[in-house]
């Protein structure tokens, strides 16, 4: 373990909690949300990346299916396969251990990966969880229940993921606001069934800031983390390349640049986690609905 705010990637300010953390787990994740200690989450997809999250102490790491988009340069996430997914979870858990192997790390099941039954999803899930995830994450509402349950009563922890769903991308209509109107009784309906089948955690994405503050008073067992979503979820989580400023295309409404001010990628990771742990990111000018 870390005794020093000395990093293979450049020296954290004193206040960093990263000397002596220990590792991320379930359990703590429950201490930390009894204790109203902000959840950070970024998404990373190789191993030094994955190693700078790590000093920066970030508290969890997704390795979301957006690679497709970043590291691929799909048009969406629907091209992704298993097979690349399993390929960049091995490569973050390699570089998470390289420093302190301290953050916890989701792998993202991929589109078509769980969607024919619970038995396709646990042997989807079994490779990344032998890849080195700790978790798994899948997107959808009411359909995905069953498979959640089936997961979580063989020992794999599951995210769920709900708003949204870039999967859904083209049945959506594109990516915009979810949960308006109408559509929030079925959302906090699928919620709540998620939270009732054992899944842990909870990406709520683009959805109202209200909406999602009550879901995460409804949901103690199941940590939110919002991404253009407001403050009020248990953490926040942001696309890497976004918060460094590097998105290609044209970066959401509700991302912040934290490289601004910064001299290194460590640095601007450290302010994340220092601006989810405070409560100064997200500020409610970056998202109006
Ligand atoms: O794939 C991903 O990176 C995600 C985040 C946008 C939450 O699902």
């Amino acid at each position: 373990m870390n005794t020093s705010n000395a990093t293979p990637y450049g020296t954290l300010p004193p206040a960093s909690p990263v000397a002596a953390r220990k590792p991320i787990s379930l359990p703590r994740l429950q201490d930390m949300r009894e204790r109203g200690e902000k959840i950070s989450m970024l998404t990373a997809y190789d191993a030094t990346f994955a190693a700078v999250a790590d000093a920066a102490g970030v508290d969890c790491i997704l390795v979301g299916d957006s690679l497709g988009m970043v590291c691929q340069g799909l048009p969406s996430t629907v091209g992704v396969s298993l097979e690349t997914m399993r390929y960049h979870v091995e490569s973050v858990v390699r570089g998470v251990q390289r420093v302190q192997g301290t953050t916890w790390i989701i792998g993202d099941l991929p589109f078509g990966s769980y969607h024919e039954s619970r038995e396709q999803a646990l042997r989807s899930a079994t490779v990344l969880m032998q890849a080195g995830a700790h978790m798994v994450k899948l997107e959808g509402g009411g359909w995905t229940t069953e498979t959640v349950r089936f997961l979580v009563e063989r020992g794999i922890p599951v995210c769920a993921h709900l708003g949204l769903t870039p999967q859904t991308v083209h049945a959506l209509g594109g990516y915009r606001v979810q949960g308006r109107g109408d559509s929030a009784a079925k959302l906090r309906q699928d919620a709540l069934a998620l939270q009732d089948a054992g899944a842990a955690m909870l990406v709520l994405e683009m959805v109202p800031a209200a909406l999602s503050a009550e879901l995460t008073e409804a949901l103690p067992r199941c940590h939110t983390i919002g991404i253009g979503a407001g403050k009020g979820t248990a953490g926040q989580v942001l696309v890497m390349h976004d918060m460094l400023g590097i998105n290609l295309g044209k970066n959401p409404k509700f991302v912040r640049n934290f490289m601004t001010g910064q001299s290194s990628v460590l640095d601007a990771m450290g302010a994340y986690v220092r601006a989810v742990k405070d409560g100064s990111f997200p500020d409610n000018t970056l998202h109006a609905w």
